[in-house]
């Protein structure tokens, strides 16, 4: 049923100090995944629209950026003027999903909804239409290098199932502990693209990690 996985290096692993180095070792990505803290959603502060802006104009990839930020409407137009291709923004952070959505639809930006281990998915089956993509966190936001929580396949296995029978256009994305070990469980849950972060920046060599885990993610 499904293509080729879409693997996303998360910079939030890559060396701040030689980003774009850093993002050029990593050819085989199909999207860069760029974690945007506030320090205030998430308890870590990570970096803003201009350091996304500069992320932009070293690669050609589709910027697939994740806000972990209070109030996400007020800061958008910052990442679409960035260069954001998709914007994914929390359930909990926000009062109208569905209005932010149909707003970054109207700017030509994939909306995209993400949730915390703890927020249930059911209460937003309804709203799938108006998204993109739903973006399901397999560790608690804020920070990288942690455990992959497995009970939060459950959610993917959900959402697959109604995405499919509703024929939904809508891709199903899983962040944190993404690494060899864990992304043949994701895969066969039903997920479409995975981001990994210190699983590919900690790899002596980013590119052939993206492309292991790409091979590893293919659907049986
Ligand atoms: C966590 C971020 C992730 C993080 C993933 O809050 O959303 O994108 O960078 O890092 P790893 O792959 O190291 O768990
Ligand atoms: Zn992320």
């Amino acid at each position: 049923m499904s293509n080729k996985p879409i693997i996303a290096p998360s910079i939030l692993a890559a060396n701040f100090a030689r980003l774009g180095e850093d993002i050029q070792r990593v050819q085989s990505a199909d999207w860069i995944h760029v974690d945007i803290m506030d320090g205030h959603f998430v308890p870590n502060l990570s970096f803003g629209a201009g350091i996304t802006a500069d992320v932009n104009a070293v690669t050609t990839k589709p910027l697939d950026v994740h806000l972990m930020i209070e109030n996400p409407e007020r800061w958008v137009d910052d990442y679409i003027k960035a260069g954001a291709t998709g914007i994914t923004f929390h359930v909990e952070a926000t009062d109208d999903h569905v209005a932010l959505a149909k707003y970054l639809r109207s700017k030509g930006i994939r909306p995209g909804f993400s949730l915390r281990p703890k927020t249930p998915i059911e209460p937003y089956l309804p709203d799938l239409e108006h998204f993109g993509l739903v973006l399901v966190m397999s560790v608690e936001p804020g920070f990288g290098g942690q455990s992959f929580m497995p009970d939060q396949l459950d959610k993917v296995r959900t959402l697959r199932s109604e995405i499919d029978s509703r024929n939904l256009d809508v891709i199903i994305e899983i962040d944190g502990g993404i690494s060899e070990s864990t992304i043949g469980a994701a895969a066969d849950a039903g997920c479409d693209a995975y981001v990994a972060g210190s699983a590919v920046f900690g790899a002596e060599d980013p590119d052939a990690e993206v492309r292991k885990l790409a091979e590893l993610a293919r659907r049986r």
